[in-house]
């Protein structure tokens, strides 16, 4: 057990140096495609030395990996932009266990040049109007007719600055021209 906890806790500082260094690595602007890709091995090889650092590791009986809990699934929701971030590198997985969170990351914004509304809609919206998470009106049912009647321009304006427990720009950070692409996906999968 003590073991256990050990590796862990190395593993999140490893994964913290290599969080940090592939952060700067970002700063000096590395294609974004290398970028993730090397992170992964990384992150591939800090596991194996955790679990090589705890040989007794599988002599212990296993623990149940967590279930996303919804409250986690609300954080995930609420903090789009930041689990994107940490997704490459901010995963901590076992040898025979699934990984903790699996998250669609966005390709990087290009300068004046927006994003399509179906890579949008994965990576931001669908965390909540996939499974209509916190009321969230789901995607491709009749949930959507009374919201298609209010009109597009109110279901921009709404997306744009937020509604109720709908977060402004879904809480990422995305253009005008963005919300309305995933605005225009979401109507275009529940007409
Ligand atoms: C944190 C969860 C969450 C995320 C992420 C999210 N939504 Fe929502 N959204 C909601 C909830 C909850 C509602 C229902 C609000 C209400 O009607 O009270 C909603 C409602 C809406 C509506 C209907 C507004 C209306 O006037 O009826 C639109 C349009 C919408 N969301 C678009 C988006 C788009 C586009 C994204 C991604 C950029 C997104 N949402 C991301 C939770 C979310």
């Amino acid at each position: 057990m003590m073991t256990m906890k050990k590796a862990v806790m190395f593993s999140v500082a490893a994964l913290l140096a290599v969080s940090t260094m592939a952060t700067q690595a970002q700063e000096a602007a590395a294609p974004a495609e290398t970028q993730t890709a090397d992170a992964t091995e990384v992150t591939e090889v800090t596991t194996a030395e955790a679990t090589a650092e705890a040989p007794t590791q599988a002599a212990a009986p296993a623990e149940e990996a967590p279930k996303e809990s919804p409250q986690v699934q609300k954080l995930v929701a609420m903090y789009p932009n930041l689990i994107a971030r940490i997704a490459p590198y901010g995963k901590v997985c076992f040898d025979g266990e699934e990984c903790d969170i699996n998250i669609t990351v966005l390709a990087p914004a290009v300068e004046g040049q927006a994003r399509d509304g179906e890579s949008l809609y994965k990576a931001i919206c669908a965390t909540c109007h996939d499974a209509g998470l916190i009321g969230a009106p789901k995607i491709g049912t009749s949930d959507w007719a009374s919201r298609i009647g209010k009109g597009t321009a109110t279901l921009y304006n709404h997306a744009i600055n937020g509604f109720n427990a709908m977060p402004a720009r879904g809480g990422a950070d995305i253009s005008d021209e963005e919300v309305q692409n995933a605005v225009d996906y979401i109507i275009q999968q529940s007409s």
